[in-house]
């Protein structure tokens, strides 16, 4: 997830372009850059971390530029890889948001052809395919270089001799901002707001090209009109998308994380390069808070279908336990890369002899140097410090690798990435019908005390929902297999604290009917997260948050997603501070 601009207009370009890209850094905060036609040249800087003061940055007089604010996907965080991106006359210069899913092998095409490129990124192969393509028309160069394309994009292009924009959008957003006599063309509507507040959005497939004055839209080829609509809201409100708060607008990110995940690693095939796990005896995970519950169902995950050995440690104790041996492989997840107690496990782990493979939504970060093996999430910034959909993202990435080491029939494995591929219309599906949970959380909000449970794979989704909970809305939450609930738990039961289940149908599924009946006789209120089919459940439960039916190895993502957005309305119900909650930081940098 990037953020891009383009400008057109009366105004000097770096100015407007500058401030509006900084209206996008939730969108990706590590690098940016900017190009503005100045003559027939192009003026270019690049710089790496945040933007900082707009006013502080000079790129000449033109009138046309773009510019872009990155999270780096293909290439670390670095001025070379900052967009925009050249071609090799540097005339060509684009921005991109997205993932070129066939960018390696275009580029080793281009450089077969005396291309040469600057960067590491997959967005340069498009400046090289539209200058290959380019004979005076911007345009149709565009629309050439991205028939071969594959993947995701938006792009915003510019030529030094051209006063045109050419954008084009498939995949990832794109809004045009229509002002007088200026345009403004970017990711999301912040960008555009301090100008106008009229606005085209873009369709998968539609190229746009800005000039004379004027803006003309195709559509396979053919021009076509799209609708302005006038943006009622706030700068504010803009950023978060309309949603009330980024831990909302997160979870509703889901669909496109595991998306874009998906295709980070899995073509007809999956694509991970498992050599990591050559000559590996048993697997030990670590990690904190909730990427620790992303490790204990990546344990459930590796030991049922890829049939090897695997420990969950808490990254903070690992270092008092027995070491690892050569034969070990660490597994290390964290979103950020820069979880102090987590890196250091790792690297106690390698001083140990053991191989340790990262898995992480943060390129460059510290995590993945010290690594041997890396394998990113993509889940985009996280800006609510509650994580969700970075969570979901890791555990895509576990079904990944556990299926890549799994010997399980082929035929079993066609049908879990069949079902793994339709995850993103199922989470669509559980964020269309919130309503339910929303009401139920209402009920919740009342108590002090929650309790969490689940089996097997239910487990770390009982812990995950409870740690959510107990951050965002400070009821007191916890979670626990369900069979330990007789051996202590059982004395907190009764009418001021409700049962959160997490009910699967696999092989736990009637063993943990009896445990919601035995919570029930208890005086507890139930409130169960159990499938659509599931008819049995309402005569137990005192409500049921409905998720779609998916093999219940996917239940881990469906039942998660429920829970956080449980959490969130439990929160905003009781007024809590969503996206910031006390005492907390998006990123533990102390041990
Ligand atoms: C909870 C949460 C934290 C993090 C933990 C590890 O919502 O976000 O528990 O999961 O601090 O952070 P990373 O994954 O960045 O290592």
């Amino acid at each position: 997830m990037c953020g891009i601009v383009g400008y057109i207009g009366f105004r000097k370009a770096d100015s407007v372009i500058i401030s509006s890209l900084k209206r996008l850094e939730y969108r990706g905060y590590d690098s940016w850059g900017v190009a503005v036609k100045e003559g027939n040249e192009l003026k270019l800087i690049k710089k790496v971390g945040a933007i900082g003061d707009v006013e502080a940055y000079d790129v000449g007089n033109g009138k046309i530029g773009i510019g872009h604010t990155r999270w780096a996907t293909h290439g670390k965080p670095s001025e070379k890889n900052a967009h925009p991106h050249t071609d090799c006359s540097g005339k060509i210069a684009i921005v991109h948001n997205g993932i070129i899913s066939n960018f390696q092998s275009l580029k080793e095409e281009l450089e077969k052809r005396g291309h040469v490129f600057k960067s590491e990124t997959d967005t340069e192969v498009i400046a090289h395919l539209i200058e290959e393509n380019y004979s005076g028309d911007l345009l149709s160069a565009v629309m050439k270089a991205l028939e071969k394309v594959r993947g995701s994009y938006a792009i915003v292009a510019l030529h030094a001799e051209k006063d045109e924009l050419v954008a084009a959008r498939h995949k990832s957003p794109l809004v045009l901002g229509v002002g007088d006599e200026e345009y403004i063309i970017a990711s999301d509507v912040p960008a555009i707001l301090d100008y106008t507040k009229r606005v085209v959005y873009l369709e998968d497939g539609d190229v746009l090209r800005i000039h004379n004055g004027g803006y003309t839209i195709f559509h396979d080829g053919k021009e076509i009109d799209r609708k302005i609509e006038i943006i009622p809201w706030s700068i504010e409100d803009a950023e978060k998308g309309g949603y009330e708060h980024f831990m909302l607008k997160e979870i509703h990110e889901t669909p496109r994380v595991i998306e874009d995940t998906l295709s980070e690693y899995l073509d007809d095939e999956i694509t991970i390069d498992a050599s990591f796990a050559f000559g590996v005896s048993e697997i030990v995970f670590v990690a904190c808070g909730t990427s620790y519950h992303a490790c204990l169902i990546g344990k459930y995950f590796i030991e049922k279908l890829a049939d090897i050995s695997a420990k969950v440690e808490y990254a903070s104790e690992f270092i008092y336990h027995q070491p690892p041996t050569g034969r070990t492989l660490v597994i290390s997840i964290t979103q950020s890369g820069e979880t102090a107690d987590t890196l250091e496990a790792m690297r106690i782990a390698k001083k140990r002899g053991a191989k340790v493979l990262t898995i992480t939504n943060v390129l460059g970060s510290t995590a993945t140097r010290i690594a041997d093996f890396v394998l990113y999430t993509r889940a985009g910034p996280e800006i609510s410090v509650a994580a969700t959909k970075s969570f979901i993202a890791q555990l895509v990435v576990l079904y990944l690798i556990t299926l890549k080491l799994s010997h399980i029939p082929r035929s079993e494995k066609v049908e879990l990435l069949k079902e793994l591929r339709l995850l993103p219309e199922v989470v669509k599906r559980i964020l269309d019908s919130k309503e339910e949970i929303e009401r139920i959380s209402k009920l919740l909000a009342k108590y002090e005390n929650l309790i969490y449970i689940g089996r097997e794979v239910g487990g770390p989704v009982a812990l995950e929902g409870a740690l959510k909970m107990k951050e965002v809305s400070y009821i007191h939450a916890e979670g626990y297999p369900a069979g330990e609930l007789k051996h202590g738990p059982f004395a907190l039961l009764g009418e001021k604290t409700p049962v959160v289940a997490s009910l699967v149908r696999d092989h736990t599924y009637e063993i943990m009917l009896n445990n919601i009946k035995e919570v029930k006789a208890r005086d507890s209120i139930v409130v169960v997260v159990a499938d659509e089919e599931d008819k049995e459940v309402e005569k137990y439960a005192d409500f049921v948050i409905r998720v779609p039916k998916t093999n219940p190895i996917f239940s881990a993502v469906t039942h998660s997603v429920a829970l956080q957005l449980l959490a969130y309305y439990t929160a905003r119900e009781r007024g809590c501070e969503i996206d910031k909650p006390r005492n907390l930081a998006k990123s533990v940098t102390v041990e």
